[in-house]
């Protein structure tokens, strides 16, 4: 007997949505997938279908679009649609009217890992979880009072909105002068809105950073590769070109996987005394936690700890962790939906590393121009991904299409090869292959991995 096709809808704009995308349509039961809004890389793709029209933070318009459809699997990717309460609109459009649709993704309460940093830290602290000393407070003077104690012990501190803020809301202070700026942008002058309503005064933790990407059915998890983000912008060293961990904090500028960081026993360290303990803390407490926990670790000389939870794939990270996912991922999601991880078997490619390069709009993640022409992305060979996020199809006439540049984070070169230096060498090569004459990139990405790996750079 013929298994019905899937019909899949897929939430997002961005490289990790057209890296998910990807990785959907390599099964062959997968009948169309839908996008929304989509982007130009998205739009190319056979059994793609972009609906740029469809309201993504609107649940009653995606639940329409899944009844006239017949989706069977919503894949959000941002965590400002997991915001909306997406997943828990679904399941009571289910019981009300006996469908079957998924979602993949965790409910409004068991999101609150990602959207609620201080319930985050707390959750952490009952449960014995490993983490940097915190305070949550909701008076900025005496965030301030504890953040400057603090400062004066530690010589840093972190201070982070409690709410989401898109990336930004966290500033890392090292002087007593940028622990006033953050209190008062985040508390007084509500740079980042109702985000900073609370902040999290947090230990500034030293180490390496690393991020963990959990696929979770209430009860069983199963671990893609570990992989690291490059945050920084970095500082430029030649026209479009851009290194260190300098700079303001951007969405990623770069990532790779597996991160040698995360040695085997790290590996088995997070999974006992952080992930399994977040996964029964929150059914204990009756939010049963489903779809994908994202992890950020700092391995630090006692072993790893929580910096941040996430309640989604990373970007770039999924760019390098989904190509190294030799099982299905349809089967996958679907098992974390219906509570059977349990019974799928999840294999990976160990004999590959994945690197991502991100191109980005000069002055991102300031001010930046978009609409700037990109005359050519290249021809390249199969292990090579050109994932798209910020771009833009404009009609030129005559038929004929351009591609222009349309946001901060425009293209995410992937490379996939037998180990991190291949891969590296690839991607850099696909990266100078393309021709835009407002990107730039960061010409550093896995280099504390070539150093750990013995490599000279
Ligand atoms: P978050 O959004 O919480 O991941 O914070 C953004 C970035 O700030 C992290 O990826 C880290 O690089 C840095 N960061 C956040 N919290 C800490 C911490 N407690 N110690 C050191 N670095 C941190
Ligand atoms: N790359 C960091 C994040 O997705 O949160």
């Amino acid at each position: 007997m013929k298994t019905k096709k899937h019909r899949i809808l897929v939430l997002g704009r961005g490289g990790r949505e057209h890296a998910l995308i990807w990785k959907i349509l390599q099964n062959p039961d997968v009948g169309v997938v839908y996008v929304a809004p989509g982007n130009p890389g998205m739009a190319m793709m056979a059994r793609v279908k972009c609906v740029p029209e469809l309201d993504i933070l609107n649940q009653d318009a995606i639940i329409r679009f899944m009844v006239e459809y017949e989706i069977t699997l919503v894949v959000p990717g941002p965590e400002d649609v997991i915001a909306t309460g997406l997943a828990d609109a679904v399941r009571q459009h289910n019981q009300e009217h006996g469908t079957e649709f998924r979602v993949f993704c965790p409910t409004l309460g068991a999101a609150a890992l990602e959207l609620d940093k201080g319930l985050a830290m707390e959750l952490c602290r009952e449960n014995e979880i490993p983490t940097g000393k915190f305070q949550v407070f909701d008076n900025p003077l005496s965030a301030l009072s504890y953040a400057l104690t603090v400062f004066v012990w530690d010589g840093a501190v972190v201070i982070k909105a409690n709410g989401l803020a898109a990336g930004k809301g966290v500033r890392v202070c090292r002087t007593e002068e940028e622990v006033w700026t953050a209190i008062y942008d985040i508390m007084v002058r509500h740079l980042y809105g109702d985000a900073g309503k609370k902040a999290v005064v947090m230990e500034y933790l030293k180490g390496e950073e690393a991020s963990i990407t959990v696929l979770v059915d209430g009860e069983h998890v199963a671990y893609l590769p570990s992989s690291q983000d490059h945050k920084a912008r970095g500082h430029k060293v030649a026209p479009g070109v851009y290194e260190g961990d300098d700079g303001p904090n951007t969405g990623g500028l770069g990532a790779y996987a597996p991160a040698p960081v995360v040695t085997p026993e790290i590996q088995a360290e997070v999974h006992k005394a952080i992930v399994l303990p977040i996964v029964r803390a929150m059914a204990r407490a009756g939010l049963t936690y489903k779809g994908v926990l994202y992890v950020g670790i700092m391995v630090t000389k006692d072993g790893p700890k929580v910096v941040e939870i996430n309640c989604r794939f990373g970007d770039p990270e999924a760019q390098v962790v989904l190509p190294l996912l030799k099982s299905d991922l349809v089967e996958l999601m679907l098992a974390c939906c219906d509570g059977r991880l349990n019974e799928v078997e999840v294999e990976l490619h160990q004999d590959r590393a994945a690197v991502c390069v991100v191109l980005a709009s000069e002055g991102y993640p300031d001010k930046y121009e978009t609409g700037r022409l990109i005359s050519d992305v290249g021809i390249h060979p199969q292990f090579i991904h050109i994932f798209h996020a910020g771009t833009e199809r404009r009609w030129k006439g005559r038929g004929d299409y351009e591609l222009r540049t349309a946001g901060g984070r425009v293209l995410a070169v992937t490379a996939v090869h037998e180990d991190i230096q291949h891969s590296l060498d690839w991607v850099y090569d696909a990266v100078d292959r393309i021709q835009c004459d407002n990107l730039f990139y960061r010409s550093d990405i896995g280099h504390r991995a070539l150093a750990r790996l013995g490599v000279r750079v």
